[in-house]
């Protein structure tokens, strides 16, 4: 099995609330269909999520009632961008089914539990993708958090133990500097711990799960010896489709674990 996870600046524009990047989720759907692999679909949040969650510090757990109505906000807004991502799969031809986590799971300290895994593999026995999200998810200490899509990535792999793991998004992958302030930065084929430390700049956009290096960080944790994980460009029509078939493409590959 292939884990993926279509990160929210490829399904969404990441700089304008609630705009969804219909062509581009249809696209994706139908390269993952065309690959006739056996997929995992994991999403984030983009402008559905990021825009109100950073304006009301939902990240950060309960802190006034101020927030509440943000917290039902988002998670209806999420909710909305899910069930869209799942029409497009569906139009695709996939069997699929939206398995919202804030409804399923809950947080502790920031850390997400999932100790019920019947619905989710209910669904994958049938030959039904579940498709889960970045989420407003409920916190037993802090009320309630983020769940993010990378969180959710993590916990996968240890159900589902997929062979491959490949993270979408809208940049070829990490660079050894800000490509938007350097033009000679140099796109890094392979990441390890040690060789991250030494990356410096982050993506600027407003993000509350962080940016490209906390994502190759969740990356590195999520390798093992027997599986690396992939960062590529989904914006570039045909490259999903292409990594699929195991095909060599531009793209970031995180190996060795996080120390
Ligand atoms: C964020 O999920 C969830 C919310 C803000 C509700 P992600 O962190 O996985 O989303 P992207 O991929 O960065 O947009």
């Amino acid at each position: 099995m292939i884990l993926i996870k279509l990160g929210g600046s490829v399904i969404t524009d990441k700089a304008q609330y609630r705009t969804f990047n219909r062509d581009a989720v249809s696209r994706l759907c139908r390269e993952i269909r065309d690959s006739e692999e056996n997929v995992l679909v994991v999403h984030g949040a983009g402008s559905f999520g990021h825009v109100l969650a950073k304006e009301y510090s939902i990240q950060d757990g309960f802190v006034d009632f101020a927030q509440v109505p943000a917290v039902a906000r988002v998670q209806y807004d999420v909710r909305e961008l899910n069930l869209m991502v799942v029409r497009e799969m569906l139009d695709a031809g996939i069997p699929a089914m939206s398995v919202p986590p804030g409804s399923c799971f809950i947080m502790d300290d920031g850390k997400l539990i999932v100790d019920n895994t019947d619905v989710m593999l209910s669904a994958s026995h049938l030959g039904i993708m579940p498709v889960m999200f970045g989420d407003v998810v409920f916190d037993r200490k802090r009320g309630f958090g983020i769940c993010s899509g990378d969180q959710l990535m993590e916990i996968l792999c240890g159900i589902y133990s997929p062979e491959r793991v490949i993270f979408v998004s809208d940049v070829d992958g990490l660079y050894d500097r800000d490509p938007k302030s350097n033009p000679d930065s140099k796109l890094l084929t392979e990441v390890t711990s040690e060789l991250l430390e030494k990356v410096t700049g982050d993506s600027t956009i407003d993000d509350v799960t962080g940016g490209v290096k906390a994502k190759m960080e969740a990356m590195l944790r999520i390798t093992t010896p027997e599986r690396d994980c992939v960062l590529i460009n989904g914006s570039v029509p045909g490259r999903l489709y292409s990594i699929l078939k195991g095909e060599k493409i531009i793209s970031t590959t995180a190996r060795g674990g996080l120390r």
